[in-house]
């Protein structure tokens, strides 16, 4: 079974990225049953949602931009939970990590695709109380629309979901307390991903 990493931020490979890949680590450290990936949306050109309704009756988009590409990689069978990804941008979610939220509810319209996946968030601040928490739930939101198991970082950090500071001395590598807290929500993830199934 596959847990997918959504990297919303527009900086490829940075601290979000390396915050995922701490968490993903850790679903596969959990369980061998479980094998991970990353999709970065840097680069690629998301919009938002037109509301035009085309994706009602098929599990595809009409806007022409990268959106589509990812649908194959998202709908896989052996998918059995997804790990949002954000940098905190101005006490929320990047635009970036939105607009995929928003064009994600094709799965919803084609039959509740994402129901009972499990589904973790994790945010990264440039400092330490910069809304890391707020950013993680207004995620969890749209998770709990496409009914899906959301999970948070589990014993014995048990909060929201992860909640990493990039901004401090060192840097992401150095946020120990946040690091253990992605690892933590890989953990859970994978616990439950397993219980559940795909
Ligand atoms: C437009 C913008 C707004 C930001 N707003 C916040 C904020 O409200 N709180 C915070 O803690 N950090 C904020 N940051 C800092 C980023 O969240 C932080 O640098 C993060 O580590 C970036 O992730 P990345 O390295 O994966 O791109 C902001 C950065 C930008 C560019």
């Amino acid at each position: 079974m596959k847990i997918i990493g959504i990297n919303c931020s527009p900086r490829k490979g940075q601290t979000t990225q390396k915050s995922l890949e701490a968490c993903l680590e850790a679903a596969r450290e959990e369980s061998s049953q479980i094998r991970t990936d990353i999709i970065e949306l840097a680069g690629l050109d998301i919009r938002g949602c037109l509301a035009c309704g085309y994706c009602r009756k098929q599990l595809q988009c009409k806007q022409e931009d990268d959106f589509n590409s990812l649908i194959s990689a998202i709908n896989d069978k052996e998918l059995a939970g997804i790990v949002i990804g954000t940098p905190v941008y101005l006490g929320s979610m990047a635009a970036q990590c939105k607009a995929f939220l928003d064009r994600s509810v094709m799965f919803r319209r084609n039959g509740f695709l994402f129901r009972n996946k499990v589904g973790g968030v994790l945010a990264v601040g440039g400092v330490r109380n910069g809304g890391q928490e707020l950013t993680i739930q207004a995620v969890q939101a749209a998770m709990l629309c496409h009914d899906m198991i959301c999970v948070s970082d589990g014993m014995n950090t048990a909060h929201f979901g992860a909640a990493l500071w990039s901004g401090g001395p060192g840097g992401i590598d150095s946020d120990e307390i946040g690091l253990e807290t992605a690892r933590n929500l890989g953990r859970r993830l994978a616990q439950v991903a397993v219980k559940v199934g795909t």
